[in-house]
């Protein structure tokens, strides 16, 4: 296993490099297997899934566009609840399979609001891939088919997650240090 040692700020290495990208590549097998023979839209959600897209990506071994959104209701390490679009897809996703690609699910609220919003536009199918997890801080029931990590209510950052826009480049998820 790959150590790395863990950045200012973080508390530790929670999945280094190595584990990030034997997860990532056991999601891309599984779904090329999935969508064998269908055409897949990755819809990435900006800006935290910019690293998980990216490799997850190069482990779909379908034919896949790929598009993104970008959406937002958090200030600081609190949710607003009050989730923006802040950038649409630049196509259609109607009578597509798309797959939405997260990079953390945490109170579902942006998930919710933006599958809500992308089942008017009519795909084909509709599921999510994150690549992490935390089931126990849901406020509202949503559900992603594909999940690398489920976590627990730790503040998590790297790998495209920040805290006020830092931390986003280590390439590795760890804890932040909390005072
Ligand atoms: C983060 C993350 C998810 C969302 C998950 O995005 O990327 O989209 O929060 O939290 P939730 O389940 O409680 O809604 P954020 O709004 O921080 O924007 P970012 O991706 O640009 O960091």
């Amino acid at each position: 296993m790959l150590k790395t040692a863990p950045t200012r700020g973080i508390d530790r290495v929670l999945l280094d490099e190595e584990t990030l990208r034997q997860r990532i590549k056991e999601l891309g097998a599984r779904i090329s297997a999935d969508y064998a023979g269908k055409p897949l839209l990755l819809v990435g959600i900006l800006r935290g899934s910019i690293m998980f897209m990216g490799e997850l990506m190069k482990s779909i071994a379908v034919d896949c566009a790929i598009d993104f959104m970008s959406l937002s209701s958090y200030a600081g390490d609190s949710t607003t609840g009050n989730v923006r679009v802040l950038l649409d897809l630049r196509g259609s996703c109607e009578g597509r399979d798309v797959l939405v690609v997260e990079d953390i699910i945490d109170t579902g609220l942006t998930l919710d609001h933006l599958l809500a919003l992308l089942r008017t536009r009519q795909p084909r199918s509709l599921e999510v891939c994150s690549l992490l997890d935390k089931p126990s801080c849901r406020k509202v029931d949503v559900t992603a088919k594909y999940v690398g990590f489920p976590i627990a209510d730790d503040f998590v950052v790297g790998f495209g997650l920040d805290y006020n826009e830092r931390y986003r480049n280590l390439p590795y998820v760890g804890v932040l240090k909390r005072p």
